[in-house]
C-alpha cells in the first residue's frame, strides 16, 4: 500500500478504513460483482440484480466504483443527480427502489481525469469514508473490470464482503478466467457466490431458433469442474442496450422477456446461496 513506510500516512489510512467500516456497519450483505474484462455486461447485471432484490422487498443500494466507465447512474436514470452532503454524502434515490453511490458523481464528464492507480484508490477511500449508507439488506458493488490490482484495491477498501459474483460471456467462461476469479476472491478472503454467463445465446423471435453468437460456453461445466456454483445464463436481448441508454432497468421494462426471467432466477439463486429468505 502507498506510504506504508510512513507512520503518519498509514495512520490516516487506518483511520479512514475504520471510518468506512463504521459507516457500513448496518449493511447485511455486501456483494461484489466482478468480471474478467470490460464489456461483458457487469454493470447491466449489477443494476438488474439490485432492482430484482429491491422488487423482492430488500432494501438495496449499488456502489459503482468503476473509474473507467461509471455507468450505473445512467442505467438507473440518475445521471444528472447532484450529490448532497449533509453530515456525509446521501445515497441518490432512483425510481426503482434502489439507491446509488457512484464514483461518476465525482467526475466531470467534460474533463477526463487521468488518475494514477494509487490516487484512484485514495480518492475512493476518502469518498467512501463520507457516505451515509444507513440500514441496508444488500449493497451490490460494481467493481472495476478485470481481476487485477485496481479491482483488488477497490475491493480491499470494503470490509466484510459477503461474496463475489463473476460475470462473463461464453468464450470468456474459460478455466483461466474462473481460476483468476477464484484466486481474486481468495486474496480478499470472500467466497465465490457463483458465475453468471451473460450473452449466452440469441433466440430468434420469429423462428425460436437458438444462435450461440459468442460460442457455446460450457459455463455450467467449467463451474462444476472448478467447484464454484453456476448461477445461470442470460441470453442476448437487443433491447438491453436501449434500456441501458434510457435509464430504465431491463427487468422493469420487459419483465416477461426470457432474459428478465433469467435475471430474476439468478437473484433467487443468490438468495439461496446466502441462505436468505425473502422478507
Ligand atoms: N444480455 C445482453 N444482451 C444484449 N446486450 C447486452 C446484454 N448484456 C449487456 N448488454 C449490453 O452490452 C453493453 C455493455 O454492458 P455493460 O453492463 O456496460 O458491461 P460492463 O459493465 O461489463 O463493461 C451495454 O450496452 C449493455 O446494454
Ligand atoms: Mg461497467
Amino acid at each position: 500500500m502507498v506510504g506504508a513506510s510512513n507512520p503518519m500516512i498509514s495512520r490516516a489510512l487506518q483511520e479512514s478504513l475504520e471510518r468506512i467500516r463504521r459507516k457500513m456497519e448496518n449493511i447485511r450483505f455486501k456483494i461484489a460483482v466482478m468480471s474478467g474484462k470490460g464489456g461483458v455486461g457487469k454493470s447491466m447485471v449489477s443494476t438488474n440484480i439490485s432492482v430484482a432484490f429491491s422488487l423482492m422487498g430488500f432494501k438495496t443500494a449499488i456502489l459503482d466504483s468503476d473509474f473507467h466507465g461509471p455507468s450505473i447512474p445512467k442505467m438507473l436514470g440518475v445521471e444528472r443527480a447532484e450529490l448532497v452532503f449533509d453530515n456525509g454524502f446521501k445515497l441518490v434515490e432512483t425510481k426503482y427502489g434502489v439507491s446509488v453511490i457512484s464514483i461518476g458523481f465525482l467526475l466531470d464528464e467534460k474533463t477526463p481525469v487521468i488518475w494514477r492507480g494509487p490516487m484512484k484508490a485514495n480518492a475512493l477511500r476518502q469518498f467512501l469514508s463520507d457516505v451515509n449508507w444507513g440500514e441496508l439488506d444488500f449493497l451490490v458493488i460494481d467493481l472495476p473490470p478485470g481481476t487485477g490490482d485496481e479491482a483488488l484495491s477497490v475491493a480491499q477498501l470494503i470490509p466484510g464482503i459477503s461474496g463475489a459474483i463473476i460475470v462473463s460471456i461464453p468464450s470468456d467462461v474459460s478455466r483461466v478466467v474462473v481460476e483468476r476469479s477464484v484466486s481474486f476472491a481468495r486474496k480478499l478472503d470472500v467466497p465465490v457466490l457463483g458465475i453468471i454467463e451473460n450473452m449466452s445465446y440469441f433466440k430468434a423471435p420469429d423462428t425460436g431458433k437458438i444462435y450461440y453468437i459468442f460460442g457455446k460456453g460450457g459455463g455450467r461445466r467449467i463451474a462444476e469442474e472448478m467447484n464454484v456454483p453456476f448461477l445461470g445464463e442470460i441470453p442476448i436481448d437487443p433491447r438491453m442496450a436501449t434500456t441501458c441508454d434510457e435509464g430504465i432497468p431491463f427487468i422493469v421494462k420487459y419483465p416477461d422477456a426470457e432474459a428478465a426471467k433469467a435475471i430474476m432466477k439468478i437473484a433467487e439463486e443468490i438468495l439461496n446461496t446466502l441462505g436468505v429468505k425473502r422478507p
